[in-house]
């Protein structure tokens, strides 16, 4: 069965099902589709599937031609309709791995995504994890959920974990020219599985486990998020010492070895950083081990909205204003500059905690036109001269390429600057 498995792949036959098709899901299924292989992508939500067959892409890093591309080509197709499954070889799993309320991992997508599957397994099938998550989950987790069926994992299917990379908003770097991280639960399911990859991928690095996978991804992203926790602090203590931060980082990453330079801001956000970690820290509770860095570094992480609403109290404290009834202005509200991705990001938390201070904030965002925080609805204002002038006070959370920096400075009577878009001093920015 191997040897046909490995001869389809070689010569495209293998059908891939991608489960989830969202900022990893979508694109990975592009690749495939361009690759050669015929990808069904299966997706919950009917709107994004419907969207896909109409060759409209709503992820940034694919545009409409590249998905018009495949799809008219007829390699990439889209449903909600899971018995499709049955019909496909591969099946890579893509779905969302969130914190839940308590900040443990919430795998319920993960544990959605094999309930549905489970009815349409067949001998043959390779099963490929991509959500990011702890180590151990497709070991004992995923792979007992499908031995449910009766098919023996190694034997008649394969299961493997390769975490996704995917930068978004990277020009550079996208699916296909990263290098990608494979191990299987056995050696079969590893050989299998990295076939297949291979295929897509310039570079696949293959490690002798899925454990290692799922782990390896861990530390890119706990290696993310504790060094923006020290450059915070750092951005803490410069200010209490009355040093510029930004230019000590910048004279420290003239060192052309071993130093990696990392920016400070109002916190982390987005679907990975804030998040990762604290799988890997849970993990290791269950064996009685404090992940202390991971909790540290979380712990600064997140009370920098907190510290950068203080920075705004002391800002218009020293224009002798409170922050109740101050009209602020928050410029960027996406997690990360030239993206739409507000999920986990540090803005909304400024926002909420201005407005609990009795603040009257708008926002200005040119990927977001609008959100909800909380109970109350937001749409992005315009950026005039006349509609700046009006604010007491405006703070940058997010450095957009597209927005017209000096006419806001121009026109702004205070600006906090948390992303040092303003490099030269000016007598109306004030930075992190
Ligand atoms: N976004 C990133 O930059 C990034 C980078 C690396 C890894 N990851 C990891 O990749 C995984 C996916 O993240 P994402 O950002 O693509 O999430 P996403 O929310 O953009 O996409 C997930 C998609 O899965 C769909 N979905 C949910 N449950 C489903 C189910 N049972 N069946 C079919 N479809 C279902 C959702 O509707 C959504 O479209 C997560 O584990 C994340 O940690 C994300």
């Amino acid at each position: 069965m191997k040897e046909r498995i490995l001869d389809d792949i070689k010569n495209r036959r293998t059908e891939v099902a991608v489960i989830g098709l969202g900022y990893v899901g979508l694109p990975l299924a592009v690749e495939f589709a361009r690759s050669g292989f015929p990808v069904i992508g299966i997706e919950i939500d009917e709107r994004k599937a419907r969207s896909i067959n109409e060759g409209k892409s709503y992820v940034e890093d694919i545009s409409d031609e590249e998905l018009r591309e495949v799809v008219q080509r007829g390699l990439l197709k889209a449903t909600t309709d899971y018995s499709k499954v049955k019909d496909a070889d591969a099946i890579i799993i893509t779905v969302p791995t969130p914190l839940s309320k308590t900040k443990d991992p919430d795998l319920s997508y993960i544990m959605a995504a094999v309930e549905s599957i489970k009815p349409h397994l067949k001998k043959g099938h390779i099963i490929v994890l991509e959500s990011t998550t702890y180590p151990g989950t497709t070991d004992e987790v995923v792979k007992p959920e499908l031995e449910k069926t009766g098919l023996k994992v190694g034997r008649d299917i394969f299961l493997a974990f390769s975490p996704e990379r995917i930068n978004p908003g990277d020009k550079k770097w996208k699916f296909k020219n990263t290098p990608k991280v494979l191990g299987g639960v056995d050696p079969e399911s590893t050989e299998v599985a990295a076939a297949l990859y291979s295929e897509v991928l310039d570079h696949l690095h293959v490690v002798s486990s899925a454990k290692v996978a799922e782990t390896a991804k861990l530390l890119e992203n706990t290696f993310r998020a504790i060094n923006i926790a020290l450059v915070n602090e750092l951005a803490i203590m410069c200010n209490l010492l009355d040093i510029d931060v930004w230019e000590v980082i910048d004279a420290a990453a003239t060192k052309p070895f071993g130093f990696m330079k990392f920016t400070p801001g109002p916190g982390i956000g987005g679907h990975c950083i804030p998040i990762d970690p604290l799988y890997l820290s849970w993990k290791l509770k269950t064996l009685n081990y404090n992940a202390r860095m991971i909790e540290v570094a979380s712990e600064i992480n997140t009370n920098m909205p907190r510290y950068v609403v203080g920075r705004i109290q002391d800002i218009l404290n020293d224009m002798e204003k409170s922050v109740k009834g101050s009209t602020i202005l928050v410029v960027g509200v996406a997690y990360k500059k030239d993206v739409s991705d507000t999920r986990e990001s540090p803005a909304l938390d400024v926002i909420a905690l201005l407005e609990e201070k009795g603040a009257r904030v708008d926002y200005h965002d040119p990927f977001v036109p609008s959100i909800t925080i909380g109970e109350k609805e937001y749409s992005s204002v315009e950026l005039s001269k006349e509609k700046v002038k009006g604010y007491d006070l405006v703070v940058i959370t997010t450095d957009h390429s597209s927005i017209d920096w000096k006419m806001l400075r121009d026109s702004a009577r205070v600006i906090f600057d948390t992303k040092n878009v303003y490099r030269e001093p000016s007598p109306n920015v004030i930075k992190l």
